[in-house]
């Protein structure tokens, strides 16, 4: 058994790192897949769904895999502070990254709507937290602007350290299905991350893709692909703030997915590529399709991921249910965060009273076989 260490050590030959650069890692990457057998079966749905859960990284999210890249690269270079605007995870892992890197991390975050998981986790890791009158946009509008001018690294997924590692969950993806599924489903906010499993899938095939940030599909490791297949991926939106959808960027974004509440994204021309090149689309989800479909995933399969997480799946269900996405296909869905990170949105929906009950066997035996 060889101890399993990150995404850097596992892909290194495939990632554009200098080989000298000192890996800063907490083991992120290697999530599990997940094949949806009772979902599918209450559904109705003719296809095999599998989950990517993104959940089980360090920090909960995705973003761990971007943030062990963007921190590895920028502490090889001598940074000492990394910063970062954010709806809540990037700060988190941004924050854990820095602390194991032993620089200091700031981050920016919009007035109030962020969830608690994520505020105490900048907390506990000991973040600078810049709390922004306005929302993300106006963060992410900040850090461009500050980052210019003072001694700090960007880690925002305009960093295309960032990409490069959310690339990998793509290949562990073509790994454990031994070719690419027929469509890869994700929820989208600035799409950094749509992009990237797009690079990711792309460099599988060895044709590399014209949204890479870093080489337009045309290094070295585009050229190395052995399975041609690339699936075609599918972008879902909060309704609230889907600017895809509306062809513009959204001026006062809501959702109750607030990892995803924004209105400008970054990766805008990227994931019009991604779009065009997989011949997938952009759709959006209203948020009671999005908890409903958080609940559905939670009760049918034990698994729990944040509301924006659960758009990826709300999306590709509805689109099975139209036929848009054919059956018989074969889809992977991206839950891109942990459920435990938003407690709040699950208490406030109401929950069974608590049955409570004197400390002795007979009471609680009294419960069970009243329901049993
Ligand atoms: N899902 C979750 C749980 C997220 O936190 C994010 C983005 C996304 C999906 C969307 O990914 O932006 O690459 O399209 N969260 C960022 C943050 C914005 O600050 O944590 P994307």
């Amino acid at each position: 058994m060889t101890r399993y260490t990150g995404i850097i050590d596992a892909y290194r030959s495939r990632l554009p790192l200098p080989p000298e650069a000192k890996a800063i890692s907490l083991g992120e990457g290697r999530t599990p897949l997940i094949k949806l057998d009772n979902l599918v079966r209450h559904e109705g749905v003719e296809a095999d769904i599998y989950v990517k859960f993104e959940g089980t990284n360090p920090t909960g999210s995705f973003k761990d895999r971007g943030m062990t890249m963007a921190v590895t690269e920028a502490v090889h270079r001598g940074a000492k502070a990394i910063l970062c605007a954010s709806t809540g995870n990037t700060s988190a892992a941004a924050a854990a990254y820095a602390a194991r890197a032993g620089i200091k991390s700031f981050v920016l975050i919009p007035e109030g709507k962020i969830a608690m998981g994520k505020l105490a986790q900048a907390v506990v890791h000991g973040a600078t937290i810049v709390q922004v009158r306005g929302n993300f946009d106006d963060g992410m509008r900040l850090v461009k602007e500050v980052s210019e001018t003072s001694p700090v690294v960007l880690v925002n997924s305009v960093n295309p350290y960032r990409l490069q590692g959310q690339k990998t969950a793509a290949f562990e993806i073509v790994e454990a299905l031994g070719e690419a599924p027929d469509y890869h489903c994700l929820p989208v906010g600035n799409a950094g991350n749509i992009t990237a499993h797009w690079i990711g899938y792309s460099e599988c095939a060895g044709t590399g893709t014209q949204a890479c940030l870093l080489c337009k599909g045309n290094c070295t490791f585009c050229q190395t692909g052995s399975t041609p297949k690339r699936p075609k991926m599918i972008g879902y939106q909060a309704a609230g703030s889907a600017p895809f959808m509306r062809g513009a960027a959204v001026k006062n974004p809501e959702t109750v997915a607030t990892a995803i509440r924004i209105g400008d994204p970054q990766s805008w021309d990227p994931a019009w590529i991604v779009q065009k090149e997989s011949g997938g689309w952009f759709d959006e989800c209203t948020d009671a399709e999005i908890l409903a479909c958080q609940r559905l995933l939670a009760e049918q399969e034990g698994v729990f991921c944040e509301p924006a997480s659960a758009t990826s799946l709300a999306g590709a269900l509805r689109d099975l249910k139209s036929g848009k996405i054919p059956a018989g296909s074969t889809v992977v869905c991206t839950l891109t965060g942990n459920g435990m990170k938003d407690p709040d949105i699950i208490l406030k929906g109401g929950f069974p009273a608590m049955i409570e009950v004197d400390a002795v066997k007979s009471a609680v035996e009294r419960v069970l076989v009243d329901r049993l």
